[in-house]
């Protein structure tokens, strides 16, 4: 079997099945571009350390211009023989050229080769990921500016706690994605190291100068030792977690779209073109989108947890374990970017409604703990005050009326400090206007807070 890797070794052909079993081709094939990228990069070192003269470099780099546009036409002969990406290349390379092609992976070795282009191949996935969170970030500032006066009952414990703003009620949504970009910038500084030149993993006798491969292909750096260059997956991991907090998020935010979606809740009417009906129930309306985002949340954890025991207990160097790192992570990178495009896309059609948003805070008790800070601020201990409103709540309860609607006189037979003014109080504008602070519901606040996010996103 002349396909064979290293075939002079061997005196007996890889098994068919083992062949088909170990090969990687079918998905590393992804990252063939990245894989062209390192070779013209690594050809361009060997070329000005002179291992490579001008005329061999050149014509690796047509051949492998060529092989670029087979791939990008769907033209290019993937083989399981060749096992994965770089040898199929590499093969093609020498048909193609001849002996500069054979030349090319001098001081090389597929276990730098491989970890190069998962860098550069996450590299531009998480640039695209933060893109397209910076998109639903700006639907959500949008639709917050509009909803910044709308009253909505606040919850704990899914029970009506006190009123807010929808406004504010998004604008908690656009900060957990603050974070989400935050930790993917920062999981970038530690992609965007380079491996090239620790070669299997001890380096090579060859005098390679890494500062200039990792210039060519704008890496902050070289790393800085060969052995944990080749063999840790630990930068993978750190995407995949920061992308199982994204998408646990997103869960979250589905799981809301998805209750008051509802006939109970009734507190947002989603886009027709992002729900479905049913086959047998013709009345139905069914927000699929959040529903499956929601569901896509388990699998982007379970390759968190796929990779992490993956990495565990493999000693130094390479292992070949390290093959299945890669569906795991290209399934991450695509679920965050369709999720997160799905709710892009969604958010700016999200209609409100406003009335049964109201009427739900209104129903709730919402403005108790207004009326005991009111009680505290007349002179009441704020634990005499919460006694006091629980029997105001009971006698609301008892005659099936919000806190408002109890007159003066009943409200004074719980305390007489109690007087015109705590209908003030018990509004549910006034209760949401009084949290002025930063970080409060008021919808002044709010649009400050949308007016400084809008400032630091543009930035
Ligand atoms: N296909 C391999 C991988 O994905 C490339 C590196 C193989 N190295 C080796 N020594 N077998 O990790």
């Amino acid at each position: 079997n002349k396909d064979k890797l290293s075939s002079a070794r061997f005196s007996e052909a890889t098994d068919a099945f083992v062949e088909v079993f170990t090969a990687s081709v079918d998905f590393d094939q992804r990252m063939a571009q990245q894989d062209i990228q390192g070779s013209i990069a690594h050809a361009t070192m060997l070329c000005k350390i002179g291992i490579l003269t001008e005329k061999e470099r050149d014509s690796i780099f047509q051949g492998l211009q060529q092989i670029s546009e087979e791939i990008q036409r769907g033209e290019f002969q993937w083989s399981v023989k060749q096992e994965d990406v770089h040898m199929n290349i590499e093969a093609r390379l020498t048909d193609l050229i001849g002996i500069a092609g054979k030349k090319l992976h001098t001081g090389r070795s597929r276990n730098d080769q491989v970890a190069t282009d998962i860098r550069l191949y996450m590299r531009t996935e998480i640039n695209a990921i933060i893109a397209v969170i910076e998109r639903l970030q700006i639907a959500l500032l949008d639709l917050a500016e509009q909803e910044a006066n709308t009253i909505m009952p606040g919850f704990t414990h899914l029970q009506v706690a006190q009123p807010v703003t929808f406004g504010h009620h998004l604008m908690a949504w656009f900060e957990m994605l603050v974070r989400d970009k935050e930790r993917l910038e920062d999981c970038l500084k530690r992609v965007n190291i380079m491996p090239l030149g620790a070669a299997a993993l001890a380096g090579t006798s060859y005098p390679i100068d890494r500062e200039l491969t990792a210039e060519l292909l704008g890496f902050s750096r070289p790393s800085a030792n060969s052995l944990d260059s080749v063999s840790d997956r630990d930068f993978a991991i750190e995407f995949t977690a920061a992308g199982s907090i994204i998408m646990m998020h997103l869960s979250r935010f589905s799981e809301e779209l998805v209750l008051w979606t509802s006939a109970q809740f009734s507190f947002i009417e989603l886009p027709d073109a992002f729900c479905t009906g049913s086959s047998i129930m013709p009345q139905k309306k069914n927000p699929d989108v959040p529903e499956l985002v929601r569901g896509k949340s388990g699998r982007v954890t379970g390759h968190l947890v796929s990779l992490l025991m993956l990495m565990k207990s493999q000693p130094l160097a390479y292992n070949k374990d390290n093959q299945e790192d890669k569906e795991p992570l290209f399934d991450t990178a695509d679920t965050l970017i369709n999720c997160l495009r799905a709710f892009a896309e969604m958010v700016p059609h999200i209609e409100a409604k406003r009335e049964n948003m109201f009427n739900a805070a209104k129903k709730g008790f919402a403005t108790a703990t207004d009326l005991a800070d009111y009680l505290v601020r007349k002179g009441m201990a704020f634990r005499d005050a919460h006694e006091v409103v629980g029997l105001a709540v009971r006698l609301g309860l008892d005659s099936e009326r919000d806190l408002s609607e109890l007159s003066l006189i009943e409200l004074q037979g719980f305390s007489e400090m109690i007087t015109e003014d705590v209908f003030d109080v018990l509004s549910l504008q006034g209760s949401v206007a009084a949290r002025k602070h930063i970080g409060g519901t008021a919808p002044d606040t709010v649009r400050a807070a949308i007016q400084s996010a809008r400032t630091a996103l543009s930035k």
